[in-house]
C-alpha cells in the first residue's frame, strides 16, 4: 500500500513575534520543517506534499528540498481546506497520512503505526490525555465508548471542554475516503474554518472504523506556537540526542548541557565535557575527548584525540592523538596528522600540519604547508597576506621556528633549517643551519624614564 504525506505548513505563527515563518524557526540547528519532513521520510513516502501560505517563497528557498511538492494556500480557511488544496498533487489511490509543519519532536513509530491502521481502510487519529486540555480539540466518545467526532475548544460546551483526551492534531486515511469527506466539509462554526477535524464525524456516519493511537512518548505532541515553546521543544530534542549518544556509550558530564545542531558521529570511549556545541558533521573517533567549553563545525578528530576547553575548531580534519586548546582556534581548511600538538591562542587557517609538530602557544598559521617534527615558537606569524592577496608559506620537516618569527609569503622554510627569534623572513631559507635578522642590542646607562606633566 503507498503512503502520501501532507504537511500543514501555511500558518502564520503570529506569537513567534518574528518576521522568519514559523517553521523555519530552527530545532537543533534546522528548520523544524526539516525534522518534520526528515521523519516523515523514514516512513518512505511515494509523495511528500507541503502546504504552504505565509512566506512561502520563502520557506521553498531555505528549505532547498526538490523532492517536496510544494502547494499555496493562498487564504488560510482552514485545516480541513489546506489539506484539500494538496489532494490534487496526490494519487487517488493508498494512504494519506497528515502532519504538522511545527510539531517536529514526532516519531516515525508513532506515525507508522497511525499509517498501518489506515492502509486497512480506517481513519487513524492521534489522541492524548492531557492534564491541561485548553486550547485542544477534545475528543467525543458515544455511549460505548467509541469516537463518533473531535469538537474544537471554541464550539464545545462545558461538558465537551471538561474532555482531557485531546486531538493532537496527526491524522491518517485512505486516500478515496479523504477526499470524500473533504469535499463534504462545511464551515458552519464558531472560526468559519474548514476543519479537517470534522472528517471524524464524517468517518462515524459512514461507518468507517475510526483507530485511536497515542504518542510513544508525551513529549512528540508539542507545538511550537511561541519562542518560550520552542525553547521547551529544543531542551526535549537536545536531551533526546544526548540519551542516544549515552546508549551509545559517549560519556556525557552532563546530559543537559550539549548541544547537537547537526550530526555528531563518536567512536568508542569518547567522553564530552560540559557545555559543548556540535555543528554540522562531526565525526569523533575512538577515544576522543573534548574539553568543556569547546564549539566543533564540521569537524573530524582521529581516535586519542584532545580538546582541551574553550577551542573553537571549524572545517578541521585531525590524524590520531593530535591536542588541541584550551583556547584553540582552527578555521576552514585546516588539517592536522598525528599527534600535531595546536596550543593557547593559536589561529590555523587553510594550513596542513605534518605528524607531531608543534604549535603550543600564541600563533598565527594561515595558508601554510607545514612538514613533520616541526617547532613553530610562541608568537610566530605567517604573514599571508599582503593587503589584497594571499600567499602560500611552505615550512619543511624538523625546521625549529624561534619564538616571536614573522615569515612573510610567499616563502619556503628548508628541511632542518632553525630560525632565531625575532626573525623576520622575507625571502626563502635554505635547509639546515641557522637563520637570523639581526637587530643590535643597546642599553643606555643613565637613561631617565619621562615623567607626567602636572
Ligand atoms: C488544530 C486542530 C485541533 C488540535 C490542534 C493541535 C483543527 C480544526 N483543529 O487546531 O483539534 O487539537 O490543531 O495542535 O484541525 N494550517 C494550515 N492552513 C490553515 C490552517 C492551519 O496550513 O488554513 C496549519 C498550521 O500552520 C498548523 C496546523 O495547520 O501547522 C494547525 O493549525 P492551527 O491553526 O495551529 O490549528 P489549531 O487551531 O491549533
Ligand atoms: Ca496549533
Amino acid at each position: 500500500m503507498t503512503l502520501q504525506v501532507v504537511i500543514l505548513a501555511a500558518g502564520q505563527g503570529k506569537r513567534m513575534r518574528s518576521d522568519l515563518p514559523k517553521v523555519l524557526h530552527p530545532l537543533g540547528g534546522r528548520p523544524m520543517l526539516a525534522q518534520v519532513v526528515e521523519t516523515a521520510r523514514l516512513l518512505s513516502p511515494t509523495k511528500l506534499a507541503v502546504v504552504i501560505g505565509h512566506g512561502a517563497d520563502t520557506v521553498i528557498e531555505r528549505m532547498a528540498d526538490p523532492r517536496i511538492a510544494w502547494v499555496r494556500q493562498e487564504q488560510q480557511l482552514g485545516t480541513g481546506h489546506a489539506v484539500q488544496q494538496a489532494l490534487p498533487h496526490l494519487d487517488a489511490q493508498g494512504t494519506v497520512l497528515i502532519l504538522y509543519g511545527d510539531m517536529p519532536l514526532i516519531a516515525s513509530g508513532t506515525l507508522r503505526s497511525l499509517a498501518d491502521a489506515a492502509a486497512q481502510g480506517h481513519l487513524a487519529i492521534l489522541t492524548q490525555e492531557v492534564a491541561e486540555p485548553k486550547g485542544y480539540g477534545r475528543i467525543v466518545r458515544n455511549a460505548t465508548g467509541r469516537v463518533s467526532r473531535i469538537v474544537e475548544e471554541k464550539d464545545a460546551t462545558e461538558a465537551e471542554r471538561a474532555v482531557r483526551e485531546i486531538n493532537v492534531g496527526i491524522m491518517a486515511a485512505p486516500a478515496a475516503k479523504l477526499a470524500g469527506w473533504l469535499a463534504a466539509l462545511g464551515n458552519d462554526n464558531a472560526q468559519g474554518e474548514y476543519y479537517l477535524t470534522d472528517i471524524v464525524a464524517a468517518a462515524a456516519a459512514d461507518a468507517t472504523p475510526i483507530e485511536v493511537r497515542h504518542p510513544v512518548s508525551a513529549h512528540e505532541s508539542l507545538g511550537a506556537n511561541s519562542k518560550a515553546e520552542l525553547a521547551i521543544l529544543e531542551r526535549a530534542f537536545q536531551m533526546n540526542q544526548a540519551r542516544k549518544l549515552l546508549d551509545a556509550g559517549v560519556t556525557l558530564a552532563d546530559p543537559a548541557r550539549i548541544d547537537v545542531r547537526g550530526e555528531l558521529t563518536c567512536g568508542r570511549d569518547v567522553s564530552i565535557d560540559v557545555n559543548c556545541i556540535f555543528e554540522g558533521r562531526v565525526s569523533l573517533g575512538d577515544g576522543v575527548r573534548i574539553g568543556a567549553n569547546c564549539i566543533l563545525r564540521d569537524v573530524t578528530l582521529g581516535a586519542g584525540t584532545e580538546v582541551l576547553p574553550f577551542s573553537h575548531l571549524e572545517g578541521t580534519q585531525t590524524g590520531s592523538n593530535a591536542r588541541l586548546g584550551p583556547y584553540a582556534r582552527t578555521r576552514p581548511g585546516t588539517k592536522l596528522a598525528d599527534g600535531v600538538h595546536i596550543g593557547n591562542f593559536v589561529e590555523v587557517k587553510a594550513s596542513e600540519i605534518g605528524a607531531g609538530s608543534k604549535a603550543n602557544h600564541l600563533a598565527y598559521v594561515g595558508d601554510s604547508t607545514v612538514g613533520a617534527n616541526v617547532n613553530i615558537g610562541a608568537g610566530t606569524i605567517t604573514c599571508n597576506y599582503d593587503g589584497a592577496n594571499k600567499h602560500r608559506t611552505v615550512i619543511e620537516d624538523d625546521v625549529h621556528i624561534g619564538s616571536d618569527v614573522q615569515l612573510v609569503a610567499p616563502v619556503t622554510v628548508g628541511k632542518g633549517a632553525t630560525i632565531a627569534a625575532g626573525a623576520t623572513i622575507t625571502k626563502d631559507v635554505p635547509p639546515g643551519g641557522l637563520t637570523l635578522t639581526e637587530k643590535k642590542q643597546v642599553s643606555k646607562p643613565g637613561w631617565q624614564r619621562p615623567t607626567k606633566k602636572k
